[in-house]
């Protein structure tokens, strides 16, 4: 078998590898392939244990050849996987679902509270030694306690996102194309639809999958319906929000703020962004915690093993090509 890891994850996931294929092979430097490197490990490979950053289509399957069994996402997410391509090819698919939720929803909490409290703005205002004692108007920032949260999405990490909010009393507004009854019981979510819930929401957060009718779904548009002391957080996926569109509102004050985990185009941040004081920005890791990272490897590497074997992986996105497989 000829299996890939395109660069190295946890301990716990390689550790699984090496003892059901000890002759895998590994990008064992932490930085990203690039797309040729990345086709020429594909040639000839059974598995493949990929990462968010890998662009997994048709033209990488054809190249790896049909022998290709599976292609293990490291990620809950998987819009950068082909998934018409890798279905009309039998390659099974699979993801990390469950295991990142918590650690993403605390993230989610702590850029909501870093932006609504100014707390890289006024931590960096210290560092320079411009703190010269307490001022009634020094970094006053937004309330979260009693506020109304706007959960756009409400699955798993929508739904996480939502019941950490009960500490702080807050209301709590969900738009989604289905009704999820567990989050109504636990926090008294209300179900709405986006412009109310944009209209009404001091906090905005994003947790939708990239799709195409999600790309920019925060837009000029969307933008101008939230309150001007209105927050947006997104912790999904970039291309989710339009960046110029969010510069612009942040610089102009249509909103008050906004805290990114995701973007456009990652690595690349908007310029503009970087420019202004009212939005935090972290480099994509909602998910970064040792435990959360250790459980997404051994999540990975069990799909890989399994489908290998020829078991039905655990986390199989693409199930229908499962009939394919077992013929
Ligand atoms: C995912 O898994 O999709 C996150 O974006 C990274 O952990």
């Amino acid at each position: 078998m000829k299996i890939y890891v395109t660069r190295p994850i946890p301990e716990v996931g390689l550790e699984l590898l090496r003892r059901s294929h000890p002759n895998f092979e590994m990008n064992t430097e932490d930085r990203m392939l690039t797309r040729a490197e990345l086709l020429e490990k594909a040639r000839g490979l059974d598995g493949l244990l990929s990462l968010l950053t890998d662009k997994i289509d048709g033209e990488l399957m054809d190249v790896a050849g049909p022998q290709l069994k599976i292609v293990a996402n490291h990620a809950v997410g998987f819009d950068n996987v082909d998934l018409a391509a890798a279905t009309q090819r039998g390659v099974l698919i699979t993801n990390t679902p469950g295991v990142l939720t918590d650690a993403t929803a605390d993230h989610t909490w702590a850029l909501l509270f870093a932006v609504a409290r100014r707390i890289p703005e006024s931590e960096k205002f210290l560092r320079a030694g411009k703190f010269k004692g307490w001022g009634p108007l020094m970094f006053l920032g937004g309330d979260v306690t009693g506020r109304t949260l706007g959960i756009v999405g409400a699955g798993r990490i929508g739904h996480a996102v939502a019941t950490k909010s009960r500490g702080f009393g807050m209301r709590v507004l969900y738009s989604d194309e289905v009704a999820n009854a567990a989050i109504e019981q636990e926090v008294g979510a209300q179900k709405v639809s986006l412009e109310e819930l944009l209209r009404q929401s001091d906090f905005v957060s994003v947790h939708v999958p990239l799709l195409p009718s999600t790309r920019h779904f925060i837009n000029k548009d969307t933008l101008r319906q939230m309150k001007k002391t209105a927050y947006l957080i997104n912790t999904s996926r970039g291309p989710v929000v339009d960046e110029a569109a969010l510069a612009e509102a942040l610089r102009n004050g249509v909103v008050a703020g906004a805290a990114l985990d995701v973007f456009e185009n990652e690595p690349a941040v908007h310029p503009e962004l970087l420019k202004l004081d009212n939005v935090v920005l972290t480099p994509h890791t909602a998910s970064a915690t040792f435990d959360t990272r250790n459980k997404m490897a051994t999540m990975a590497a069990n799909n890989l093993i399994a489908g290998l074997a020829g078991q039905k992986p655990p986390n199989l996105v693409n199930s229908e090509v499962w009939g394919k497989h077992r013929k």
